[in-house]
Order: structure tokens, then sequence, then C-alpha cells
């Protein structure tokens, strides 16, 4: 594999060349190489759905306090964190893996139940990690149009994956935030082909109380993966964090694709203090509510359609080519995007602070009147 760096990475200028090069890509990854010009210091940064609160002050003080002990592996400390994640979720600690985010996690599943005769079958717009992970498995990749109200079309789905090795669902939906009725899970799970499985990526669960976790149908024993991430919510992108969850069979052909490795301690600890932390997913949750709800309300006053979502990102129809507005929006210093193919004329946008907001709509305006 060609040696990565920072520097090459953001002078790759699309993302099917990177994909060509890299076995897969992850969130800023995809963001960085649909990019044409890299950001300016002091961008808006609203391109890779990150939380710009970042991790909370106990997390931040939980990292702080464990640094003098960072030279120790201290693997007892992701031994409590699974626990307590178990414990909270009522699950089984046997089927909880603490993982380096969910980026390695989806990738593995990918390699794992995909391949040449092993189709990987998702939505379209989607997220786009598995399918470039299934690509460069050999696997075919399936993609299903969501639905009219933006869910999961499951029907389609099965329709379309007699040979699926893994289905994928993201709940809610990266790019649209939307969300998949739990009645359309369950029916995907009770008809899919039997040596399946089906992943549902929970990775915005946090942002909406309207839905449904996977989790109890890991916990029926069902061909079920649930991944979970700390980079959302708990604004712990850059320390990297997150779960896999599925019966220990399954998550055994996983983790023998790789992830062989520690938890960094600091992620660790940051994350045991988060889930500690009781009121922060709701006291988040509302403020990304407020700030996207003002937004949508900005959108209509402009005359601009959107898709209500349920989490930190939304999808704007722009009706004219996406990238033009991104380029546009770029040279006014505000990163916006991606721009999935099926839908070429709309813009994924990332909720950020109401300051980012503010600045967002100026330089939206002054671009959409251009
Ligand atoms: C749907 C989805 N799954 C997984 C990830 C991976 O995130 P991380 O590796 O930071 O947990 C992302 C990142 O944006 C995502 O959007």
């Amino acid at each position: 594999m060609p040696r990565f760096s920072r520097r090459s990475f953001l002078h790759l200028s699309a993302a099917a060349s990177a994909a060509a090069t890299f076995p897969f890509m992850s969130e800023p990854m995809l963001a960085a190489a649909s990019r044409h010009r890299p950001p300016s210091p002091g961008a808006v940064m609203i391109d890779s759905n990150e939380n710009p609160l970042g991790p909370s002050q106990s997390a931040r003080e939980a990292m702080a306090a464990i640094l003098p002990q960072g030279g120790r592996y201290l693997d007892n400390l992701t031994d409590e964190l699974v626990q307590s994640f178990a414990q909270s979720e009522g699950l089984n600690p046997e089927y909880v893996t603490a993982t380096v985010g969910s980026t390695p996690p989806l990738a593995l599943s990918v390699l794992a139940f995909t391949g040449p005769q092993r189709s990987y079958v998702t939505a379209d717009p989607g997220f786009e990690l598995g399918m470039m992970t299934a690509q460069n498995n050999g696997a075919q990749v399936v993609k299903v149009p969501l639905t009219r109200t933006y869910a999961h079309d499951v029907k389609a789905m099965l329709a379309a994956g007699p040979a699926a090795g893994l289905f994928y669902i993201c709940n809610p939906n990266n790019p649209t935030g939307t969300l998949t009725p739990r009645s359309d899970i369950e029916h995907l799970v009770a008809n899919k082909p039997q040596d399946s499985v089906v992943l549902v990526d929970e990775a915005y669960i946090h942002f909406t109380d309207a839905a449904p976790s996977a989790l109890d149908l890991v916990k029926a024993g069902k061909d079920v993966i649930v991944l979970r991430t700390f980079s959302k919510v708990y604004g712990m992108a850059g320390i990297r964090c997150g779960f896999l969850i599925a019966r220990p069979d399954l998550a055994k052909r996983v983790l023998q694709r790789g992830g062989l490795n520690f938890m960094p301690v600091t992620a660790v600890v940051a994350a045991l203090a988060s889930l500690k932390d009781t009121s922060l997913i709701t006291e988040r949750r509302r403020i990304n509510a407020t700030i996207r709800q003002q937004t949508f309300q900005w959108l209509e006053r402009s005359g601009l359609s959107y898709i209500p979502s349920e989490s930190n990102c939304f999808m704007v129809d722009v009706k004219r080519p996406g990238q033009e507005v991104r380029d546009a929006m770029a040279k006014e210093n505000v990163m916006i995007g991606r721009i999935w193919p099926i839908m070429p004329t709309w813009v994924r946008i990332t909720v950020g602070t109401q300051e980012e907001m503010s600045k967002f709509q100026a330089a939206f305006q002054k671009v959409m009147r251009a």
C-alpha cells in the first residue's frame, strides 16, 4: 500500500482516484478527497459530520488525568469500558468489542462477509466506506435507492440481494439523516438469505430519540452486527473509540480480518467518562436539534428544499451541480459536502455551532444568488 500522508492526501482531487489508492476510506478521507481545494486556516468545517463541541468536560479531565500513565497498555481499562457499556445496554459483555472508532469494524465486517460470490447491499445515497471496501474485496456492490420517505427500501434490498453477504443499514442514514422503521429492519432480518449478515450502523443514533436501536436483535442471537461510535454525539472523532456488538461467532469472523491492537488509554478513559455523564446525550441532542431546526427555518424562508433530518447532517437541493456550489462555498471559506451521484444537485451539510451556521448562511446566500 502506498505511504499515506496528509499532504498527498489533500492533493487528491477525486474520491475515485483515492479509492484506487486506499483499500477503504473513512469519513474525513472521503471529505478531503472530494475537496477541490484544501481549507484555509479558520475555515468553517461542516463537511465531515464532526461534532464541533468536542469531548465533554469529564472526558477531557479523564484524558488529562491518565496522561502520566500513558506509557502503559492498561488493557484492564478496556475491560472496564466494555463491562460498563454492556451493563448499560443489558448486553452480555462477550458480545461487545471496543474498537478504534467504527471505521475499522465496518471495513473488517465487509471483508469478512462479502467477496466475489457474496454481494454488498446498501442504500443509495449511503455511506461510501462499505461500498469501497466491498469493491476492493471483489464483491458486487448493489445500491438500492431509498424510499420516498428516505428510509432503506428493505424489500427492494432483499429482492436485489439473493447472493448478499452483507446488508448495510445506516440508521439514521448518512447522508440524509433519515430513519428506517424498526419493522423494516425486522423484516430484513427475518427474510434475508440464511448465511448473510445485517450490519446496522448506529453512528448517529444518539442525535434522535426516534431511531430504534437494533441492539436487542443482537441480544436475541440474530445474524446482526451493530456498530456504535464515540465520534458523533460524544465529540471524540479525533480520539477514536467505538464498539462492535455482535454474537461472539460473528465478531470472531470480523476480528480475524484484523484489529489485533490495544485501545489508546486516552480514548478508553474519555469513553468511560462520557458514558457516565448521564446528561450528555440529552444536552447535545438538544443543541444539535435547535441549531438544525433554526437552519431549516432559514432554508424555508430562503425558498430552498431540504430533507428533514434527525441527525447532525442534512441534504439541501441547490438545483444546479452540487460540486459547483461546494467549490463556490470553499472560496468563501465554508467547507460543505459531499455530493452523491444519485442526487447530483443535493449537497450534504453538517450541523455546526450557531456561529458556524451563521457564517454558512451568509456564504450560502451569496453563492446561491450568484
Ligand atoms: C455512517 C458512519 N459510520 C461510521 C463512521 C465512522 O466513524 P468513526 O470511525 O469515526 O467512528 C462514520 C463517520 O462519519 C459514519 O458516517
